[in-house]
């Protein structure tokens, strides 16, 4: 799919510009080679076991899925097995949709094109200056699924919507820059997301830092069940961790860190094999995770640290926890 997805220019890219005509050239077709001698494989793949998971899912060619950006593992997990997963974006207050892939040109990691009438507009962070495609800022919108208000509330209204009809979404993301030619081709004026501007960590360093990303990337491990990435006004990031003991304690074995059967695992050896796994999953991410500790509640809806669509409620997290995250950065 890798392969696929360079000839046919949806690798979606920041850069603004293009690679030249010849380099353009030679990906395709290096992507058109490997393609074909791969896809008798992925032909056989389909046969065998992704038709089957896809009527094990109970979806046989299309899905939808909304609210924001999709965890990529995710995407690459259906595109793998056949399913166009059209993702879109919205909030209650655009009502809802302002943003969605169109089945014909679906390119993972975005929320597609903006539906037709509606503007966006990336602006900087502080200053609330337009920016240019491929940098990221907040989020504005602006078209006539946008609300009118806040029912009752002019000084609620006046904070998300300004003088000229442009709605404060409070998101985090950036609009694929245009290319005529090239891998990216097919990606130009895409919607990205990054998370939630209230989420921000900003570093002491003055570095700002979108959680999200890291958090997905360390959720892929079985040895997790929940992490919190913290750090606002640290000099690096650190992690609650809320561990699944049971694949800990096999983790463990299988690594000889205890022979025993029944011996308790210690709180250091468990740090450090979750500190190995935090290091492993974000090698790839542009920011790394520094000191790590172990918190035995999980998070639930119940206990009021989720919300009951499953996303994780920091401040009330940040909030229970405050000492131990002081402790964290001593
Ligand atoms: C929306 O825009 C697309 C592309 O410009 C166009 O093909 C389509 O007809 C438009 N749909 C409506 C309902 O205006
Ligand atoms: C208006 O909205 C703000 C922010 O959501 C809220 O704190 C305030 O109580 C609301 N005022 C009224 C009159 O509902
Ligand atoms: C992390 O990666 C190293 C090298 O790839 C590997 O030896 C180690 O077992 C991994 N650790 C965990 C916790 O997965």
């Amino acid at each position: 799919m890798e392969a696929k997805r360079i000839c046919e220019g949806k690798v979606l890219t920041r850069k603004k510009n293009q690679d030249p005509p010849i380099v353009a050239l030679l990906c395709n077709l290096w992507g058109r080679v490997v393609a074909a001698i791969l896809w008798p494989f992925h032909i056989l793949g389909m046969k065998l076991v992704f038709c089957q998971m896809r009527s094990a899912i109970g979806i046989s060619k299309a899905g939808i899925s909304g609210g924001g950006s999709l965890p990529l593992h995710i995407d690459k997990f259906f595109e793998a097995i056949g399913v166009k997963l059209q993702n879109g974006y919205g909030l209650t207050e655009t009502s809802p949709v302002v943003a969605c892939r169109r089945p014909d040109n679906i390119v993972l990691g975005t929320v597609g094109y903006p539906l037709n009438f509606t503007e966006i507009m990336i602006v900087d962070l502080e200053t609330g200056r337009p920016l240019p495609d491929g940098s990221k800022g907040i989020v504005k919108v602006r078209g006539p699924q946008v609300m009118n208000g806040y029912y009752k509330n002019e000084s609620a209204t006046g904070e998300a919507i300004d003088e000229d009809g442009w709605f404060n979404s409070g998101d985090i993301g950036w609009i694929v820059p245009k290319h005529s030619t090239g891998m990216s081709r097919q990606c130009g004026g895409m919607l990205v997301l990054e998370g939630r501007a209230k989420d921000t960590i900003v570093l002491s360093t003055g570095e700002n830092v979108e959680p999200s990303g890291l958090e997905e990337a360390v959720m892929r491990s079985n040895l997790i069940q929940h992490i919190l990435v913290v750090g606002q006004d640290q000099r690096r990031l650190g992690a609650l961790i809320v561990p699944n003991r049971d694949e800990l304690l096999l983790a463990a074995k299988n690594r000889l860190l205890i022979n025993d059967e029944n011996s308790e695992l210690s709180k250091d050896k468990m740090i450090s094999l979750l500190h190995e796994e935090v290091r492993n999953r974000t090698k790839d991410c542009s920011f790394h995770i520094g000191p790590i500790t172990i918190v035995d509640e999980p998070f639930t809806v119940e206990n009021g640290l989720m919300t009951p669509t499953m996303k994780v409620r920091r401040d009330k997290v940040i909030d229970l926890y405050k000492v131990e995250i002081a402790n964290l950065f001593k």
